[in-house]
């Protein structure tokens, strides 16, 4: 058969993120050899912040264009100490999820096969979750302003936006994704008894999609309780859907509840193919371990599977996740999942695992 090529647009960015990408790349690349199926071709990037305080700009004039030529885009984490957060995160990531219509975002979460949840009774298997967050609109859709800046009577406004459209194509492709795993079932995470218009409008939607997946068992729950839930009942879930903001803090007490936010993965997808999609860790750009070489690497190799099964190699994901897993059995783990290993030895036993096993 003939061997895929793939052009991959890496922007590693900030803090961790060039340390965590470069271990990724490396794996991607080994298991390209050692599979023969498929071959990555990267261009990194430079893109942060320490090129934004060089020339006051994150993406560069045509920048978001040469991205659309990519399969794919890696990306690692933005954040300086030096640049307010919603500069960094809008002028980077949000610039390239809104226009590039990455409307699914998709957070898988289950406990790594050799390491543990923070719960007292999670049992092997009891925790496995996909969270479909909304990520073009709702919350962030970065409606509102400011006026009388600075006086006692100044004023903020932040619009949560809801549309039909947008609902209901997040709702169809989360249907659609809670229909393929074995358990068929998802729950509408929601607040419509407080927000009274937009989330009645989400719920609305969502029961009128629902009737199209007769095979999908769907319950509904409010954000509030479904904290609860997650931390009592890991078992009762299987998928969640929720607004931009909901699934946003869900998805990081997910991955704490799952053992470590070093771990986690997050796909930015454009599911009508039109724009190359988005991956990356959860995680942030970790000032406090930065350029310290002891990130853990893993949130990006699951990151780099998720990647290559969305270019439609299952088989080699599901492979990578072994190894990664083996790896984490044999106790070599960083220090936030109670190890010792760095991520360059984490990132050597990975790819020596997958010249071994696959
Ligand atoms: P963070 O995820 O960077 O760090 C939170 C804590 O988790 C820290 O103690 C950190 O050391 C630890 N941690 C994170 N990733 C880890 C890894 N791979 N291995 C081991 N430990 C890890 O979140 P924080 O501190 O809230 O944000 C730091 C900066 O990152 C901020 O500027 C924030 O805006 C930005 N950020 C960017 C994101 C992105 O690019 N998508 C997402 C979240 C935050
Ligand atoms: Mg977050």
């Amino acid at each position: 058969s003939v061997r895929k090529i793939y052009k991959i647009a890496s922007i590693p960015a900030d803090g961790i993120g060039p340390e965590v990408i470069r271990a990724g790349i490396q794996v991607l690349n080994k298991l390209a050899s050692v599979l023969g199926e498929f071959e990555f071709h990267f261009n990194d990037f430079e893109w942060g912040s320490k090129v934004y305080k060089k020339t006051g700009q994150y993406i560069p004039e045509g920048g978001l264009d040469s991205l659309r030529d990519y399969n794919a885009i890696l990306f690692g984490a933005v954040g300086d100490p030096d640049v307010p957060d919603h500069i960094s995160l809008w002028s980077l990531r949000l610039a390239i999820c809104q226009p590039f219509q990455q409307y699914a975002n998709l957070r898988p979460t289950r406990v790594l096969r050799g390491t543990s949840s923070p719960l007292r009774n999670c049992p092997p298997g009891s925790l496995d979750w996909l969270i479909v967050r909304e990520n073009t609109e709702g919350e962030y859709a970065g409606q509102g302003g400011r006026t009388h800046i600075g006086t006692p009577w100044e004023v903020a406004t932040e619009v949560a936006i809801f549309s039909r459209h947008g609902i209901e194509r997040l709702m169809r492709f989360a249907f659609a994704c809670a229909q393929k795993r074995h358990r068929r079932k998802i729950t509408v995470v929601t607040k419509s008894n407080a927000q009274r218009n937009g989330l009645v409008l989400w719920d609305e939607v969502a029961a009128a999609v629902a009737r199209d997946f007769p095979d999908v068992e769907m319950d509904k729950m409010l954000v509030d309780a479904m904290t609860v839930r997650m931390t009592l009942h890991p078992e009762t879930i299987d998928t969640m859907v929720a607004t931009n903001l909901h699934a946003d803090i869900l998805s990081d007490l997910a991955a704490a509840l799952a053992g470590s936010i070093g771990v986690a993965p997050t796909s930015n997808l454009d599911p009508s193919r039109q724009y190359p999609s988005m991956f990356e860790p959860i995680h942030g750009s970790a000032g406090d371990i930065a350029g310290k070489g002891i990130a853990n690497p893993i949130a990006t190799f699951w990151t780099a599977a998720e990647m290559i099964r969305w270019l439609g190699h299952e088989g080699a994901a599901d492979g990578l996740m072994h190894c990664v897993e083996n790896v984490c059995e044999r106790g070599i783990k960083t220090r936030d999942l109670g190890g010792s290993a760095n991520t360059k030895e984490v990132t050597e036993a990975v790819c020596n695992e997958v010249e071994s096993v696959l």
